[in-house]
């Protein structure tokens, strides 16, 4: 069977930074495959190792079946690549844009021309085609850096954290390009910090972190491995701790999480409601008041901390990393 893309036992080391410490992995053709990872885990420079822009220390990897360090024109020939940060030029129209790419790959002026239109059409960018790119938001940056990635009408596309950065409206458009894209049978390598995202899209998730593969399978195995919902008590009272955790365990202590300097306490539930009303419950006859409860959706945050036993930042930025909440 041929992957649309694989890695075997790849490594890359930058000095003793190992932004990528041994990683196998084998995508399916004609599928979205997504790659989680909070910020330098290595899922750029697993990007940037298959679209040869970067050669592995050591390991193979191989983009439909070719490998990219033995054969990297015969892979760029295969691919598009949007990369973290949309890479137009402010000072020409939408239109200019993709038809330069165009003229790169070779097209003549009218066929990039034509091309471009298409490409616009599709990505609703026919209004501003006109315009200079410093006059588009953010999200309209995305599409078109996107669009560029497509005059080559690739087989395989990367797609660097597509959406990081844009608001809930902007990122589900381009959620449905992407999934119109894979519908008409591309390949797809989406790196996201969203578990969200990765969930929406992907048919397959590897998650990554410290250069590492620390997990893989679809969206409900991973999901399963974490037990559903969570539950979120928040306290008032330090000295309500221990007896809070001793009531929620009396519950569940399974991926339970618990943060004393914070004072929150957070446990997986399967049937959320009922759940949630039976641990409420037994908090309360334990005569703790919570400040706060909540119910929601594993953020990757949980889902590391089931999966590694530890939180994606080390305990220094924690605070930080509150208030700009995930
Ligand atoms: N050119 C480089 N030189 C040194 N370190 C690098 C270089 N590129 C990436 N790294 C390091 O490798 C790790 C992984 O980076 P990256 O792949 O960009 O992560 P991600 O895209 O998941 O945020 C990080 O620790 C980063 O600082
Ligand atoms: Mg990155």
């Amino acid at each position: 069977m041929r992957y649309a893309f694989e890695l075997n036992n790849v490594k890359k080391h930058y000095g003793k930074v190992k932004a990528l410490d041994g990683v196998t992995l084998k995508a399916e053709e004609g599928k979205i495959f997504g790659m989680l990872g909070p910020n330098g885990a290595g899922k750029s420079t697993i990007v940037k190792v298959l679209s040869t822009l970067i050669e592995p220390t050591s390991g193979t990897a191989k983009v439909a079946g070719i490998d990219t360090v033995k054969n990297p024109t015969g892979v760029r020939n295969t691919i598009g690549l949007a990369g973290q940060f949309a890479a137009v030029d402010d000072f020409l129209t939408g239109k200019e844009n993709i038809q330069m790419v165009g003229q790169l790959y070779g097209l003549k002026k009218k066929i990039a021309k034509a091309r471009a239109e298409e490409i616009l059409e599709r990505l609703s960018l026919t209004d501003a085609a006109n315009r200079q790119v410093k006059t588009y938001s953010g999200g309209m940056r995305r599409r078109l850096d996107l669009g560029a990635s497509l005059v080559g009408k690739p087989k395989i596309l990367f797609l660097d954290e597509p959406t990081t950065g844009l608001d809930p409206r902007t990122r589900k458009e381009l959620w449905d390009i992407i999934r119109e894209l894979a519908k008409g049978g591309t390949s797809i390598l989406l790196t996201t910090q969203y578990l969200d995202e990765a969930d929406e899209l992907a048919d397959k998730i590897a998650v990554i972190d410290y250069g590492k593969l620390i997990a893989e399978g679809t969206s409900a195995q991973l999901k399963k491995r974490l037990g559903g919902d969570m539950v979120e008590f928040e306290l008032k009272n330090k000295n309500d701790f221990q007896a809070a955790l001793e009531a929620v365990d009396r519950f569940c202590n399974e991926n339970r999480q618990a943060d004393e300097d914070e004072l929150i306490i957070k446990i997986p539930v399967k049937n959320s409601a009922d759940d949630l009303l039976t641990v409420t419950k037994m908090i309360d006859e334990a005569g703790i008041k919570p400040s706060n409860i909540s119910l929601h959706k594993p953020t990757l945050d949980d889902v590391f901390l089931a999966l590694t036993g530890k939180k994606t930042k080390p305990e220094s930025e924690k605070k930080s990393k509150k208030r700009s909440k995930r």
